[in-house]
């Protein structure tokens, strides 16, 4: 199929403020030099948040990874998960034409949406409200058939349930999503024949659906104020929100990494080797001795800087691991040229220095720099550094 960008586009995009700064805290998941690797998850948020990839958008996105255009547009070109043209205003919906579905009422369905949204897909229906395609295997094949709608499941579907879907999407209501034939999940339509007894307890819905329920996102735009922003891989763990007021379990370790390295201390014990090394956050931590695992995430103290390398030549700060072009400019740029600098620093400049990384914050904590500069400058070599990095 042929996937081109739609002729119509909108003048501009941008990211709302706090899709913004979950876009930046993505951003922050990859080391230096490779932030294009965020280009998925950054061209996904700016399609929930719109609805469908605009030219802007996918420009803006490439613009903030320091892309070439045409990169980000072979990526966006190449999923069909990217939508490259308006989808209805309420619903996209995308219709599973394979095999288990397909013999069990598929056509029916596409009939439906050709019928009450548009005769082609990709379609805008009349009111701008629907769209509709049809898709590849969307691993529901137990509920066949099945449409997704907004972003969640409508399962053992007939032709009627789906045109009754519709109406009550256009009407404002979301239907609960998963099976609409009665099932819980995917039992035998008689009930369950065996292990009866996890029948009682369970929540009101299977737990796809309970958490469409209690999240109440599946056809709304994102505009990134749903969840607040977690880069627990900088120690920044933000508060679990809960949905409906409801209490949502914190990840395991969520906001205490263990060591470093950001792994918690679940995942340290989880490990081989032994005994997890903590900043001291976390319960049961042993304190880390390097300088890096005692910084006060917040805090901090600006190290002192220098306005020019000594004698016009900077040490390269490449060398240490986790530092490419783009942050040794930075730290140019912040008045820090040379190793014997970043090895003197101390927990609370530490801290400052993660702070003040724009786009890069954690770095100094996460890659172990001033273990690695202490080697550099005492004459080290590079690879006893990233030893260092990766102790
Ligand atoms: S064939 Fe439709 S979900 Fe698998």
């Amino acid at each position: 199929m042929l996937r081109r960008l739609h002729p119509h586009q909108p003048a501009s995009f941008a990211f709302t403020p706090a899709n913004l700064e979950w876009a930046k805290g993505q951003i922050t998941k990859y080391p230096a030099g490779r932030q294009a690797s965020a280009i998925i998850p950054l061209l996904w948020r700016a399609q929930e948040q719109e609805g469908w990839l605009s030219r802007p958008a996918i420009e803006h996105v490439a613009d903030m990874l320091g892309m070439a255009y045409i990169r980000a547009l072979e990526v966006a070109t190449f999923y069909f998960m990217f939508q490259l043209q308006p989808v209805g205003s309420v619903a996209h919906v995308q219709i599973c034409g394979t095999t288990s579905c397909m013999i069990c009422g598929a056509e029916d369905l596409v009939a439906v949406a050709k019928e009450l949204i548009a005769s082609t897909p990709h379609t805008l229906s009349a009111d701008g409200k629907f769209s509709w395609e049809e898709v590849e295997c969307m691993g529901a094949c137990a509920n066949a058939p099945m449409a997704q709608i907004g972003k969640d499941y409508y399962e053992d579907l007939t032709a009627a349930k789906l045109r009754e879907l519709i109406g009550r999407f256009s009407k404002g209501e979301v239907p609960v999503p998963g099976p609409q034939n009665g099932r819980y999940a995917a039992e035998p339509i008689g009930g369950l024949t065996s292990l009866k007894e996890f029948e009682s307890g369970r929540k009101q819905y299977n737990a796809s659906a309970q958490l469409a329920v209690d999240i109440k996102d599946t056809v709304k735009r994102i505009d990134g104020t749903e969840v607040p922003l977690s880069t627990p891989w900088l120690g920044v763990a933000a508060p679990v929100k809960p949905a409906r007021g409801k209490p949502v379990e914190p990840k395991p370790g969520a906001g205490a990494p263990a060591d470093a390295t950001g792994a918690t201390v679940q995942e340290a014990k989880a490990s081989s080797k032994g005994k997890p090394k903590t900043d001291g956050n976390a319960p049961n931590a042993t304190p880390l001795a390097t300088p890096e695992a005692k910084a006060p995430a917040g805090a901090g103290k600006k190290p002192k800087a220098l306005k020019a390398a000594r004698k016009g030549k900077a040490d390269d700060l490449k060398l240490i691991l986790g530092i490419g072009p783009k942050l040794e400019l930075l730290c140019h740029s912040l008045g820090f040229f040379h190793f014997d600098q970043i090895a003197e620093w101390t927990p609370a400049e530490i801290a400052w220095v993660d702070e003040n990384l724009e786009g890069f914050k954690g770095r100094v904590t996460r890659d172990r720099w001033v273990a690695q500069a202490k080697i550099l400058a005492a004459g080290g070599t590079v690879a006893e550094a990233e030893a260092a990095a990766k102790a």
